[in-house]
């Protein structure tokens, strides 16, 4: 058997607490109650031959291979549907079951290429294996009867391929769709010789529902759905496990290699994020780590219009020190700064916080979840005490009622959407919130009780309106508030929310959402006997997203929603490491921990383990550097991983910032929209040669290991440890686990991290400390973090973003499945295949009054600049509002988004444009600008 195959136990394990003793094979075993024979017994090490059985989906009984005895009943039944009975006495091999199993596997054959050598699976096939354990020497049936053996190869998938004439109709592809992945795109189509698995409605893998999560090629035990990687490179021989680079979920992967090279990675059982299930990307879209794009030399150049010169890591670091060095001199202190990136690792990020307070001298730091969740954490910190969500996902599993706002699970966290979906299909309600019918609204065995499809913009109303129903109606959780929660701010916020203008009726009136519908749903939670929330960038990007995070936790403690399994206020985080990077301390008010940089103890604390002072006052956000910067004030900046002339709102005022800058230096894999504007490039590395931890939405420290070295030939800590020490500031490190040590020592809520502690448990939730050694899963438990729950008035201030007769429609933006952030990653791999380019969605009523067609070019403007795009036509969106994406450069969805943002936090408004949409033929002024300078920077590279 191949090395690197995961161990399979045949049957998912029981949830029972008690157990049982048996006897196997004349030796006894005890294991959970409801544990299948197949189970118990390859837990004892017995390993019972089976074909259709794995440990992912539930026994289905068709093969007959892995039958036993059972003394005192007749036959010889099934081990993987059979469950254990105390005292039960089993056998496994006996002459009598050899033969029958001989018999199964020699019908297998018969139908089946006998092309073992030359096979994608030789080596790492259950049926090859299972032909060896039963002893099969010879087939009598000859193959010249009726087979499958001309069946057809769909290769239709850019990742893998379905061979049909080495099926064997175990149907475990079909179950792992249903059970697994929740997308019910497989059926097992006629009876009998007929039977074939088909994808949808008899199309191929690409055009079927299919959504490529893998879950189907993970359970063959055939070489029949194969991933295209091994087909081409072989099978694996070695494997390292670390942790997905894409989104929040957190999910744990083998990386399977063969020398120094991925061939697969194959979701990793043990992961306790995702527990062996992952998505598109993850799974299959890692070839972006070796694209020919990946730049692997450090780059000056005195001028943007200049040339990129390569030159020597040495020559790159003391250049960028001496430019910063003479900025500083010139403008001052507070002239430079940095951005961190959630997709580094946190000893990334870290370092990085730590170059601008130690070698920089102040706190110019920020990170990108200032334009995500940003407003979570100052909402969840003011309410309940921790800038945190307060659930593993595994919680959802207990929930009864979900309310989802403003997220689209499906699309940014699958993997947490199978998830959902498998509780809903266990009887689970759910509420969506959101302007758009998301996929959760509607799938196969899943239907939302109530969707109330809200204007962008007035999330606020809506969660005051479910509080009045909540509190009007006597449906609060009185003894709750009164043990757990303050009881002054719970009476100020009931004043607030039972004001009329907080009733459904009114709400009604501008969130366009049934006065019905809302109260329907608030009863639906409030009665629920554990209700949990999640929520996304829906909630976060707008003017008062911190209103509406601390709304959401208003309800929750209204409820008694918080302080146990299945409830709960819960943020999706967009990227890897969003928790990690604001954890760290890279927001320039705060240190490592969220602990206020003006409060001296802390920054003693720093000072003493690092030797500097630090500066007290808290410096720019990102928004605040690009103000400053046309301003004149603000001159150089060191970004890490982060392309905010593609991602941040309002793309002309970005690009006059960049464009003002004296010294702008860019860390990336590739020469992104930012380093158009840089002066130098430091290359950077893919997540496969990192060591280090991620942190996921649920608080989740994972590690991530080194599966390779690093490409351009230097870690990037140590990219930026070598900086600061050309600043002048002594930073020396000998590799990452050092890092994590100090943040774990300056950490009260990491003291007790280390990679070790993390490579003996695999992974832990913060706080991991003394007083929770092993983390913490569940926040909040006996009381608020912050001592009593604070209820805040959340009163509806709506943004100053107004449709009018010039913009009469709302845009909102969002991402989808297959496509990534800024697309850095996505659109380098074949995902490109399901969603090449950014559409717009439109409702076909304002389309037909604009006369745009399906597919067809139209002009999407705002009062801030416009762009062309293509047109889709959906009733996905209400009359009155659009939908975009933003994950291609030349579209320049951002173009358009506006200079607003949170009133606390300064996140970026992205979810609320004021628009028009018209039939258009070219490119947009700024698109046309966007090309000529693609071509010219690629003319610089060519001549380079
Ligand atoms: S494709 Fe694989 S998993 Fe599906 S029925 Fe055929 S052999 Fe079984
Ligand atoms: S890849 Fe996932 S969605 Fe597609 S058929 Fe297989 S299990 Fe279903
Ligand atoms: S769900 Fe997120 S973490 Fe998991 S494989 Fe997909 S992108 Fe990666
Ligand atoms: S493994 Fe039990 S019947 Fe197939």
């Amino acid at each position: 058997m191949l090395k690197t195959r995961q161990r399979d136990l045949g049957t998912p394990a029981s949830a029972a607490t008690e157990t049982v003793t048996i006897e196997i094979d004349g030796l006894p075993a005890t294991v959970q109650a409801g544990t299948s024979i197949l189970r118990a017994a390859r837990e004892s090490g017995v390993d019972i031959p089976k074909l259709c059985a794995t440990d992912s989906v539930k026994p289905f009984g068709s093969c007959r291979l892995c039958l036993v005895e059972i003394e005192g009943r007749k036959g010889y039944p099934a081990s993987c549907t059979t469950p254990v009975e105390a005292g039960m006495q089993i056998r496994t091999q006996t002459e009598a079951l050899s033969k029958i199993r001989r018999n199964v596997m020699e019908l297998y054959i018969s139908d089946h290429p006998l092309d073992c050598l030359t096979c994608s699976a030789n080596g790492d096939c259950e049926l090859q294996d299972m032909a060896g354990a039963v002893g099969l020497r010879n087939v009598r049936y000859g193959f010249d009867g009726d087979n499958h053996l001309d069946a057809g190869v769909d290769t239709s998938n850019p990742y893998f391929q379905f061979d049909a004439s080495k099926c064997i109709v175990c149907s475990r592809c079909v179950r792992a769709c249903d059970e697994v992945q929740g997308t019910f795109a497989l059926t097992i189509e006629g009876r009998g010789f007929k039977s074939k698995v088909s994808a949808g409605m008899n199309e191929d893998f690409l055009d079927s529902e299919c959504v490529s999560c893998g879950a189907c090629v993970q359970a063959c035990p055939t070489a029949t759905l194969m991933e295209k990687s091994i087909v081409d490179h072989g099978q694996p021989d070695h494997a390292v496990v670390t942790t997905c680079a894409y989104c929040g979920v957190g999910c744990s992967f083998q990386a399977e290699m063969k020398g120094d090279q991925v061939v697969r990675m194959t979701p990793w059982k043990d992961g306790q994020a995702n527990h062996g299930h992952s998505c598109v990307k993850g799974r299959f879209a890692w070839g972006y780590a070796s694209h020919r794009d990946r730049v692997m030399d450090p780059m000056i150049r005195e001028n943007t219009s200049d040339p990129w010169r390569k030159v020597s890591w040495q020559e790159a670091i003391d250049y960028t020190a001496r430019r910063f060095g003479e900025i500083q001199e010139k403008h001052g202190r507070k002239s430079i700064g940095g951005i961190t990136s959630s997709r580094c690792t946190n000893e990334e990020v870290f370092v990085v916080q730590k170059l601008v307070r130690a070698a920089m001298g102040n706190n110019n730091v920020d990170t990108c979840a200032r334009v995500c969740h940003s407003p979570t954490g100052y909402g969840l910190k003011t309410t309940l005490g921790t800038s945190a969500g307060t659930q593993p996902f595994d919680s959802v599993m207990d929930a009864d009622v979900m309310i989802v706002i403003g997220a689209n699970p499906t699309a940014g966290h699958p993997v947490f959407a199978s998830q959902m979906k498998r509780r809903l299909r266990q009887g689970a309600q759910l509420i969506v919130v959101d302007p758009r019918e998301i996929g959760l609204v509607r799938s196969p065995h899943v239907e939302a009780a109530h969707h109330l499809a809200l204007l962008p913009g007035t999330n606020v109303p809506i969660i005051n309106a479910l509080a009045h129903v909540i509190v009007s109606e006597g449906l609060a959780d009185e003894d709750y508030v009164s043990e757990r929660c303050d009881l002054e701010s719970w009476d100020s916020w009931k004043a607030m929310i039972l004001k009329d203008e907080n009733s459904p009726e009114e709400v009604a009136r501008v969130s366009g959402v049934d006065a019905e519908e809302i109260r329907a749903a608030a009863r639906i939670y409030a009665k629920a006997r554990n209700g949990a929330i999640y929520y996304g960038l829906g909630v976060t990007e707008h003017s008062q997203g911190s209103t509406m995070v601390m709304g959401m936790a208003n309800l929750a403690m209204a409820t008694g929603n918080i302080g146990r399994s299945g409830v709960g206020v819960n943020p999706l985080r967009g990227q890897n490491n969003v928790q990690g990077s604001c954890d760290m301390g890279s927001f320039p008010h705060e240190l490592a921990g969220y602990r206020p940089v003006s409060d001296e103890d802390v920054r003693t604390q720093f000072e003493q383990h690092w030797g500097v002072t630090i500066d007290p006052e808290p410096g720019f956000r990102i928004p605040n550097m690009f103000d400053a910067a046309c301003a004149g004030k603000f001159k150089g900046i060191y970004i890490q991983g982060e392309d905010v002339a593609q991602s941040d709102p309002d793309t002309n005022h970005v690009e006059a910032a960049l464009s003002s800058m004296e010294c702008i230096v860019v860390q990336d894999l590739f020469l992104n929209e930012t380093a158009k504007f840089a002066h130098v490039f430091l290359p950077g590395t893919s997540f496969l040669e990192k060591n280090g931890t991620f942190i996921n939405a649920e608080r989740r420290i994972n590690r991530v290991r080194k599966v390779m070295e690093p490409q351009q030939g230097k870690d990037e800590w140590l990219i930026t440890q070598e900086l600061a020490q050309a600043m002048g500031y002594p930073m020396n490190y000998n590799n990452a686990a050092e890092i994590m040590d100090e943040i774990a020592e300056l950490t009260p809520t990491f003291n007790n991290v280390s990679f070790q502690f993390l490579d003996e448990v695999g992974s832990v939730q913060w706080p991991c400390n003394d007083s929770a050694p092993m983390g913490t899963p569940i926040m909040h438990i006996e009381q608020f973090v912050r001592g009593k729950g604070l209820f805040v008035e959340t009163d509806y201030v709506p943004t100053e973003e107004r449709t009018n007769r010039k913009f009469p429609l709302l845009l909102t933006t969002g991402r989808i499945l297959s496509q990534y952030n800024v697309g850095a990653q996505t659109r380098r791999t074949a995902n490109n295949v399901w969603y090449g380019e950014d559409l717009l969605e439109v409702h076909p009523h304002d389309a037909e009054t604009r006369g745009i067609r399906d597919g067809e070019l139209v002009s999407l403007a705002s009062r801030k600049g416009d762009i062309t795009l293509r047109a889709k036509i959906t009733t996905r969106v209400k009359p009155g509002v659009v939908y975009t994406t933003f994950h291609n450069p030349e579209t320049g969805a951002n173009v358009v988004t506006t200079e607003y943002g949170d009133w606390a936090t300064d996140c970026p408004e992205y979810k609320v444009t004021a628009v028009q949409i018209a039939p258009a033929s070219h490119r947009s002024q700024w698109q046309e600008k966007f090309a000529a300078r693609a071509e010219q920077q690629g003319k610089i590279s060519e001549t380079n």
